[in-house]
């Protein structure tokens, strides 16, 4: 890989503590990045060299996923770090930044390669990538990158424009738009057990498919993130991204090579095909929820309405669940339904694939119990696969009963998404980034149902906290002979 200056926005903030320096720190220890990298920091407020290497240091202690005894190697990676105060707004600062910059490439003898990581709320993004172009920090003899985070605008139109902003400083494929779904090792192994193993390969279209279904949902409530949460919803916060980014790599058919282009084409024509919504069909097909007080794992737990920074009468979405249609050979007539909630029984991401039962099942005539075959991905918090199979039980006078045959994989050993994706970035791969077409046509998709919500068009039903969410999502479900699978 090549060396490189890591120059990072909003420094100072959650993020950068909880995930960023950590996955740096474990990239480093795994000799992934090169001895000789800079860091950069920027913050608004003032700060030494000193204590901002300490800040970093005491975050890998607080949150790495793993501590090398190596402390001469600790200290070295902390000492990249180098801190730059900075107002996003002020040209002026720019240029201080960049003396910094050259001055750091200068003495470490490594080349013009600049990755800029924009930690910072999104209202700064535009103004950050222009004073970037501006300042003469983007011309380099190397390369450069843009690494950016979701919200990627509030809806279609603001999206739009974000992207043409961003385009003055940076062409498409300088920029890595993070989902961190994306970087979630089960989500990126979806390609190769589809199409890595014939047995998949051959089944996973209408003919063999009865449906899909997508779930994400959370224990947490809107925690104190009031401000962002209540304007932005489980449609926004939640579906536009994580949720059609998850549908679109589990129906993409299998692209011509396993490259960052072709897979990407794949899944653009996913949400292409994607049958558009009306006003009908947003009646019928998309269920909003909001929790109202419940017990969660023995607490009584306050319901959306009276959370610290919400008012009384918020409409806001905490729980989406929907359907929808591929309009392609390979899925049409296949339901996929997603659903997302805050506040629900589980912490829970799943994918489970139903398969169609047998065509002429020899056993139904004995009224034995054949259920469907599943394929369940695990996404988080465990991670794993397991498929359900039907089995003669050699324990129940050979009674036809189920079988699971399971794989799973221990969180700690497990690199985070950040760490992927990062890493990625740093070598230019650019597979598991969401592109601008997928982002555009995922608010297209959405558009309609914001507008819908907006002017209260939709009902909006009351889940208990802890439940798995409103009937209305198990009637959508049941409409179509089909149950959500693994609810307890
Ligand atoms: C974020 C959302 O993108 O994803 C949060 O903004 C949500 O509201 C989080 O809690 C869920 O991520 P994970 O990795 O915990 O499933």
């Amino acid at each position: 890989m090549d060396s490189m200056t890591f120059v990072l926005f909003g420094a100072t903030g959650d993020l950068a503590k909880r995930k960023i320096y950590p996955a740096l720190y474990n990239l480093y220890v795994d000799g992934k990045i090169p001895a000789s990298f800079s860091v950069i920091g920027l913050g608004r407020r003032e700060l030494s060299d000193a204590q901002f290497q300490s800040n970093v240091d005491q975050s890998l202690t607080d949150f790495s996923r793993r501590l090398s005894d190596d402390t001469a190697q600790r200290e070295q990676f902390v000492n990249a770090f180098r801190y730059c105060s900075l107002n996003n707004a002020h040209p002026e600062d720019y240029k201080k930044l960049l003396d910094l910059v050259t001055a750091r490439e200068e003495e470490l003898n490594i080349p013009q390669n600049r990755l800029f990581y924009l930690s910072v709320a999104p209202e700064f993004f535009d103004v950050i990538a222009l004073n970037i172009n501006e300042s003469g920090l983007g011309d380099t003899t190397g390369w450069k990158r843009l690494i950016i985070e979701k919200p990627f605008g509030h809806d279609l139109e603001s999206a739009r424009e974000l992207n043409t902003n961003l385009s003055k400083a940076f062409e498409e494929d300088e920029i890595f738009r993070i989902d961190h779904y994306l970087g979630k090792p089960m989500v990126q192994n979806l390609e190769a057990l589809k199409f890595a193993n014939p047995l998949m390969q051959g089944i996973w279209n209408n003919k063999h498919i009865a449906n899909v279904q997508i779930t994400a949902s959370e224990t947490v409530g809107v925690e104190d993130r009031a401000g962002y949460y209540d304007t932005s919803g489980a449609i926004r916060d939640m579906i536009q991204n994580h949720m059609l980014q998850m549908l679109m790599m589990t129906a993409m058919s299998e692209p011509k090579q396993v490259t960052a282009k072709d897979i990407r084409a794949s899944k653009r024509k996913v949400i292409e095909a994607l049958r558009p919504l009306d006003e009908k069909s947003i009646q019928t097909d998309i269920i909003r929820g909001q929790y109202s007080a419940g017990e969660m794992k023995g607490t009584q737990v306050p319901g959306y309405t009276s959370e610290p920074g919400i008012g009384p009468d918020s409409h806001n979405d905490t729980f989406v669940a929907a359907r929808l249609w591929i309009d392609d050979e390979q899925w049409k007539g296949v339901p996929f339904y997603i659903r997302t909630g805050k506040r629900m029984h589980e912490k829970s991401t799943r994918i489970v694939v139903q398969f169609k039962d047998a065509a002429n099942n020899p056993y139904a005539a004995n009224q034995e119990e054949i259920v469907p075959n599943l394929l369940v991905i695990n996404i988080g918090p465990d991670e794993g696969v397991s498929l359900q199979l039907n089995s003669k039980n050699p324990f129940n006078d050979g009674k036809i009963g189920t079988i699971n045959m399971n794989f799973s994989a221990s969180q700690k050993d497990v690199p985070e998404a950040y760490e992927r994706l990062i890493f990625d970035a740093l070598r230019g791969d650019s597979t598991f980034f969401a592109h601008w077409n997928e982002v555009e046509l995922s608010w297209q998709w959405v558009q309609p149902v914001l507008e819908a919500f907006e002017a209260n068009r939709v009902t909006l039903h009351h889940y208990p906290a802890g439940s798995n969410g409103p009937e209305a999502s198990d009637n959508l479900v049941a409409e179509n002979g089909f149950t959500w699978w693994l609810d307890e």
